[in-house]
């Protein structure tokens, strides 16, 4: 098998994203996790953009014991002596320096010549490689360069000490054969190309960024950046997840990487939680449903053999959940299998029959039916013992956030009030002062989804719940949000409640 390098630019290229920014301790907790999963290179920041960026470099450089820890630069000498300062304490230290290729960048932004340009990426490789042996070069924009010069610049870099060369496809155009044959004709026409790893780089304008990626390891590339769930500037990066898992479906590829895919969902919820970036629920590999099989045919289908319509084992990444989602095209078969989860395995053929009509009635009115509903339905009644009887919050700015619940449960009311970081932390935090047990709950996943847009919108909110290691969800809508995320919480606790845990 060919070793493919794994190097992830979630905490660069991802983070440059509006509204992802991270501080240290987050980034640190990010990397730590890149590192258990088992990335090669880890690019930490761009240490001249700000004072932030290089304390985050530093940390990282610090913690870090396994993956090389990159720093990016422009090819400026003062961007490389901050980034060879920040990387000082690094085990493994990569300097990541490049410059413009196309003529777009070149004419336009650069205002400059082919030759310039040339000269300037050699003059910044030598200059990182007075700090650092291993110096990645990127040839910014390459999807649009012409590859005769592109092939002249990545000689030339070679020839200069770069250890990597980096082909982005900035803008995210190329088309996947396109990308394939510019890294083969850099591996047929450049004489050095032996003594550097070629790696891809793609964005995903065009959503090709996957496609492209892998295309540049069949013509030859063996790096490949990317990033958790694909985050990155506009449609993102090479999401690590889908190479990883592309290569690991097809052996015959014959390129394996250091990637323990187990981590996979895990390191995928944890860099959405922190980023604020929800997963769309039908991405590829770590997305909500993307083991979620809802039809009947197919249900029936994955009970007989799960290969019959999955393709990724979902335990592989990391996914240890029921993948059969219960709604009016389930069959028999299904709400069987999931009675026998349940506790219910043992019931009989009569009752089955009796169960799923009551089924095919409920589910023609619910879209799909939760645990709780089915246990409804065999007789363990869900009678919502605890119900938000009112809620009042004092949010804002320079404001401490305080809310006040009052619930009814099975039919007797109590009143709290907490504090805490923000109306819906307030508010979930005197739910708990309530319901005593409802601290051991841990909220594993909050989703806030407006239906429509404008400010008048329903905000939907999905919140998924441990206890004592099962897990729970809790589903509300309406138009305060804070109502309701606590009607979600309350939900997901009615369900435990409900099961006698
Ligand atoms: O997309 C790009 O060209 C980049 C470089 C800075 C590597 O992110
Ligand atoms: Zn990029």
């Amino acid at each position: 098998m060919n070793r493919l390098y794994i190097f992830d630019t979630t905490l660069r290229d991802g983070e440059q994203v509006p509204g992802c920014q991270l501080n240290t301790i987050e980034k640190i907790e990010v990397a730590e996790a890149l590192e258990e999963l088992g990335v090669d290179v880890v690019e930490a920041g761009f240490p001249v953009s700000s004072q932030g960026d290089f304390d985050s470099v530093v940390a990282l450089s610090e913690v870090l014991k396994l993956p090389t820890v990159c720093a990016l630069t422009r090819a400026v000498e003062k961007d490389i002596d901050v980034a060879a300062e920040a990387l000082a304490k690094a085990r493994r230290s990569r300097i990541h320096t490049g410059i413009g290729t196309s003529d777009y960048h070149i004419i336009s932004k650069l205002n400059s010549s082919r030759d310039a340009i040339l000269e300037r990426a050699v003059a910044a490789v030598k200059y990182a490689k007075k700090y650092v042996e291993d110096v990645e070069f990127y040839a910014e924009d390459a999807g649009r360069t012409d590859n005769e010069y592109l092939a002249r610049v990545v000689e030339a870099v070679i020839a200069a000490g770069a250890t990597v060369v980096n082909i982005p496809d900035t803008t995210g155009y190329c088309l996947p054969d396109e990308y394939g044959n510019k890294i083969r004709y850099l591996a047929e026409n450049v004489s050095n190309i032996h003594k550097a790893v070629i790696a891809t780089h793609c964005h995903n304008d065009l959503g090709m960024a996957t496609a492209n990626a892998l295309a540049g390891i069949a013509n030859g590339a063996r790096q490949v950046e990317a990033t958790i769930n694909g985050i990155g500037e506009r449609a993102g990066n090479t999401a690590l997840e889908e190479v990883v898992m592309a290569l690991k479906s097809h052996r015959e590829l014959g390129v394996e990487t250091n990637i323990n895919t187990k981590r996979i969902y895990e390191t995928s919820k944890l860099v959405s939680k922190l980023m604020n970036m929800p997963v769309q629920p039908n991405k590829a590999i770590v997305g909500r449903n993307a083991f979620a099989h809802s039809s009947g045919i197919h249900q029936d289908g994955v009970l007989k053999n799960r290969e019959n319509y999955e393709i990724i084992d979902p335990k592989d990444v990391g996914i240890d959940e029921n993948s059969i989602v219960l709604t009016a095209r389930s069959g028999r078969a299904a709400l069987k299998h999931r009675l026998s989860i349940l506790g219910h395995g043992d019931i009989s053929q009569e009752r089955l029959d009796e169960v799923y009509s009551e089924f095919l009635h409920l589910a023609d009115k619910k879209k799909s039916l939760s645990d709780g509903d089915i246990l409804a339905l065999v007789g363990e009644k869900n009678n919502q013992k605890i119900k938000l009887n009112y809620l009042q919050v004092i949010c804002g700015k320079r404001v401490r956030q305080v809310a006040t619940i009052r619930l009814d449960i099975s039919g007797i009311k109590f009143e709290e009030t907490a504090s805490g970081n923000g109306p819906v932390d307030a508010s979930i935090k005197a739910v708990k002062k309530i319901i005593a047990y409802s601290t051991d709950i841990d909220i594993e996943e909050f989703l806030i989804q407006a239906i429509t847009k404008g400010s008048n919108d329903v905000g939907k909110v999905h919140i998924q719940v441990r206890y004592k290691g099962k897990i729970h969800y809790g589903f509300s809508a309406n138009t305060d949000i804070v109502t309701a995320s606590v009607e979600a919480f309350i939900d997901a606790v009615n369900k435990i409640d409900m099961m006698k845990l």
